[in-house]
């Protein structure tokens, strides 16, 4: 098995830009699980489906064929779904409330972890993946766990200058409401919520840089003897 970093944590954490450093440092791959998760939303979204609807909604997620390219050179990954190129789509805030939604079906869940373990088994080297669930679900042997966290106000600041940046317009307050509401959802659902696993290390990243923070979970796989 191949060496394995889980990242968890809530929305806005920066999860998404440490494990993608973290990966590129190590050479491991990188493996983005909300991208999955969101993969659906848009196609649930596209087809007019009931998010109510179970069973459409889990037979969509397994008959799904997601792809995750390799990190580009500038730490890009693209998303695939069904050979369409859906990386830019799955980002918009209409979907990111979707997924809240449908990631709380048990049946999406497992067809997407099934997904994860699969990808993971294919890594040479070894594998960063960012959720909410993996050191606690999908990968809780992993060598090196990490919750990863900011105050509410700090990650929805960062949601509403990435959001300002890709010319989406919403009010601050918006954010942070929609935010709020997407963390209690995904802490309060039955199945597989987001939780701190018993042997994650904790990191509340408000006032340290993308680097030190890249640099602390480096440091822990080098501890934990990841190219000794
Ligand atoms: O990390 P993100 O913002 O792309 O996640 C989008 C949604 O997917 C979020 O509401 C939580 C959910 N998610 C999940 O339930 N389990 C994961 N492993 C990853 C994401």
């Amino acid at each position: 098995m191949a060496f394995t970093v889980a990242i968890d944590g809530p929305a806005g954490a920066g999860k998404s830009t440490v494990a993608r450093r973290v990966a590129k440092a190590l050479g491991f791959t990188y493996i983005d699980t909300g991208a999955m998760y969101r993969s659906i939303a848009l196609q649930v979204l596209e087809q007019s489906i009931d998010p109510e609807a179970i069973e459409t909604v889990s037979d969509l997620a397994h008959g799904s064929a997601i792809f995750l390219s390799p990190l580009d050179s500038m730490g890009n990954q693209k998303v695939c779904v069904g050979g369409r190129d859906v990386t830019q789509e799955i980002r918009t805030p209409e979907v990111s409330q979707m997924t809240s939604r449908i990631s709380a079906i048990p049946e999406v869940r497992s067809a997407m972890v099934e997904l994860q373990r699969s990808i993971s088994r294919q890594s040479e080297h070894g594998v960063v993946l960012e959720g909410r669930d993996i050191g606690t679900v999908v990968f809780p042997q992993a060598e090196v766990k990490i919750f990863l966290t900011a105050s509410a106000e700090e990650r929805a600041q960062r949601r509403f200058q990435e959001l300002q940046a890709k010319g989406i317009e919403m009010r601050f307050e918006m954010v942070l409401a929609e935010q709020i509401e997407r963390d209690e959802r995904d802490s309060q659902r039955a199945a597989s919520p987001l939780k701190i696993a018993d042997d994650a290390h904790y990191l509340m990243t408000d006032g340290l840089t993308i680097e030190q923070v890249v640099q602390k979970i480096v440091d822990m796989c080098t501890d934990k003897g990841y190219g000794a």
